[in-house]
């Protein structure tokens, strides 16, 4: 792991409503996510677990606090700066994959790159490279109806490092698939962690805790618990 910071927050905040009826989704999170870490983020239903990752990645406002991506201030972006960082610097996962039907699995992992200005040769190469990766080099033609929930999210990775990201997150990767499914994704997340891809997963599958090197435990926006689990864990799995 280098000495490099990520993904940094501080104070940061997200609260819904008034006085009467006032969620603190979010609530005075400080944060730091040193490169080539996988931070899990776990915690029941409600806990805050999506907010903090849309607020990480610049999908959300915070109303508190900051946040900066490998420096750069991220709260306080233009909406154009903050598409084009998420475009470039942020590879996303979610838990309903979020594909285009209409385009193939290459078409989809492509797609990013194109929009970022690379050549079609180029775009193409990378995305059939990226599906190899994940070990659907043979589905490159197939639309997403044609492949299954665990495929799908693996063509949602390789598509989330389309562009080479500083960092993927992801909510809930594995939350609409079934276990063989969720293991075939899980296996994905500790390639890319071995491989030194900075990660960080929220969920409330207790299995991604095996894929990463830090879990943090959430309760009502909070963090309540810490844990670096570097070497122990992962030796005491193999
Ligand atoms: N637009 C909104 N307005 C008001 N409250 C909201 C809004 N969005 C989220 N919340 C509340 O913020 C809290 C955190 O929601 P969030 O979606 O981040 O939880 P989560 O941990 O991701 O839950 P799950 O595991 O079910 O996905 C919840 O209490 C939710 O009801
Ligand atoms: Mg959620």
């Amino acid at each position: 792991m280098t000495g490099s910071t990520v993904l940094q927050a501080r104070g940061l905040s997200m609260r819904y409503g008034d006085e009467r009826a006032l969620v603190r989704a979010v609530d005075e999170v400080d944060l730091d996510v040193p490169a080539g870490q996988a931070l899990a983020v776990m915690g029941p239903s409600g806990c805050g677990k999506s907010t903090l990752l849309h607020l990480l990645g610049g999908l959300q406002r915070p109303t508190g606090g900051q946040v900066w991506l490998a420096g750069s201030r991220v709260d306080t972006m233009s909406e154009r700066a903050l598409a084009r960082l998420r475009r470039d610097r942020i590879g996303f996962v979610f838990q309903s994959f979020h594909l285009m039907d209409e385009l193939t699995a290459v078409e989809n992992v492509e797609l990013a790159a194109l929009l970022a200005g690379q050549s079609p040769g180029r775009a193409r190469k990378r995305a059939m490279y990226l599906l190899d990766r994940v070990g659907l080099a043979d589905r490159a033609a197939h639309l997403p109806s044609a492949l299954s929930g665990g495929q799908r999210q693996r063509v949602a990775i390789a598509r989330a490092l389309s562009n080479e990201p500083l960092v993927v997150l992801a909510d809930e990767p594995t939350g609409s698939l079934d276990s063989a499914a969720t293991l075939e994704v899980l296996r994905l997340f500790e390639e890319l962690r071995t491989a030194g891809q900075t990660l960080v997963v929220v969920t409330h599958d207790a299995r991604i805790a095996a894929v990463a090197d830090r879990v943090i435990a959430m309760r009502d926006g909070a963090f309540v618990d810490d844990n670096r689990l570097a070497g122990a864990v992962c030796d005491g799995r193999r």
